[in-house]
């Protein structure tokens, strides 16, 4: 059995298994609960926080007079980072072809997910019948998403975009929730900003739960007065986080404005550009992705290289420079995106056909001498690839002519509320 003891943070030594922390969840420094503690910036960090440490005397080290890493800890063989560290490594590609290691790779994911259905619509009934959220639960299934993403990129989004009617809005939160976390590390925000849009994500739809499941669900067009009553979702969802004084103001945040546009558009504020906050943008982009790329009654999922092409050409619709941005994070482009790459050149992107994880460019102008170049198509194949997409180039911008592709054709702006 864990023997478990509480102690006051200036207490806590390395060598010791943190267990948890008193009080929110979403407060303390960390973003692992269970970890052991040999780093002593994470010493320094822990002991700057204002509450009991929960501390696990089982598994802790022997623990000496002095603060001092054990050697055996201070090198670890495997040279893995300690349980507790963040990870800031490259994510992997997103998108992989089939192949038998993914099938059990998915069955990993799938049963992850399923953990997380529960405890979604244990949360959001909660929420509803006016009980304090869970927050064990809660922080469990945002850390088991965070260490999924780490070692099980490509299986877990590829499982959160195979949605049931039923389950939609409840893997729709997991979905965004993962794709909150997988872009705010590649922003590199703090571990606490991290973990707080994850649950933000994790929640931002939670008002659906007063809207009647025959107009969510609804097949065909929405009248005006249907149309209505799902813009009210914002609203309604706040008014239940409001109940529950834990929740952080961000997770609010995220779910009153993840529908406001660019343009100012968008519901339920008519907010504009930077007037809208930045876990808000991110909310809206990770939010009408996942949509897209799911199957709904309205409609059939798009693949996710085509949802990008669409969002990418509605004008006003996004913040582009943090589209691009979480194009990055999944480590996927549209075709006929033009970019700038680490090589300063410009190319375009082409379809990649099978090989979904690997970007295919045709690289076509170099800025460094100021001079067209003989077409050719360059493969980016993973972390190692020589050179890399860092930014976005305007068409306008293009200095020379663009090549044209032979591209899909656009398909209309969705007028429905859900995206
Ligand atoms: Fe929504
Ligand atoms: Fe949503």
């Amino acid at each position: 059995m864990r023997s478990l003891k509480t102690l006051p943070a200036q207490d806590v030594r390395l060598g010791m298994f943190i267990h948890g922390f008193e009080g929110s969840w979403w407060q303390h420094p960390f973003w692992r609960v269970r970890f052991l503690l040999t780093d002593p910036q994470d010493l320094q960090k822990l002991r700057a926080f204002n509450g009991g440490v929960i501390v696990d005397l089982d598994k802790s080290q022997p623990v000496g007079e002095a603060d001092r890493v054990p050697d055996s800890l201070a090198k670890p063989d495997s040279g893995a980072q300690p349980e507790g560290a963040p990870s800031r490594r490259l994510r992997v590609p997103m998108w992989r072809a089939g192949s038998t290691a993914l099938k059990s790779q998915e069955a990993r994911a799938a049963k992850l997910v399923t953990g997380a259905l529960d405890t979604v619509r244990g949360t959001f009934d909660d929420l509803r019948l006016g009980r304090a959220v869970s927050q064990e639960k809660v922080a469990a299934l945002v850390d088991s998403i965070s260490a999924e993403l780490d070692d099980n990129a490509p299986a877990l989004l590829r499982v959160l975009q195979l949605k049931s009617k039923h389950q939609y809005t409840y893997l729709h939160s997991v979905a965004v929730c993962t794709l909150m976390v997988n872009l705010a590390r590649h922003l590199a925000l703090d571990e606490e900003q991290v973990r707080t849009l994850g649950l933000a994500g994790l929640l931002h739809d939670v008002g659906k739960v007063a809207i009647p499941d025959a107009v969510l669900d609804k097949p065909g067009r929405l009248t005006p007065e249907e149309l209505e009553l799902v813009r009210t979702h914002p609203q309604e969802g706040v008014a239940l986080l409001r109940e529950d004084p834990t929740i952080p103001e961000l997770a609010l945040e995220v779910c009153l404005h993840h529908h406001e546009r660019w343009d100012g558009n968008g519901y339920p504020d008519r907010q504009a550009a930077a007037g809208i906050s930045l876990p808000a943008r991110m909310g809206a982009i990770c939010d009408v992705y996942d949509a897209l790329t799911s199957h709904r009654a309205y409609k059939q999922a798009w693949l996710p290289a085509r949802a990008l092409g669409e969002m990418w050409r509605w004008e006003g619709h996004f913040d582009r420079p943090l589209l691009f941005a979480f194009m990055q994070s999944i480590q996927l482009f549209p075709p006929g995106l033009l970019v700038r790459l680490a090589s300063d050149r410009l190319a375009l992107v082409l379809e990649n056909g099978k090989r979904a994880s690997r970007t295919r460019l045709l690289v076509f102008y170099s800025y460094a001498e100021q001079a067209s170049l003989e077409p050719s198509v360059l493969v980016l194949d993973g972390a190692e690839a020589e050179d890399g997409i860092i930014d976005f180039e305007h068409e306008a911008d293009a200095p020379v002519p663009i090549p044209a592709l032979d591209l899909y054709a656009p398909a209309p702006v969705p007028t429905s509320a859900e995206p």
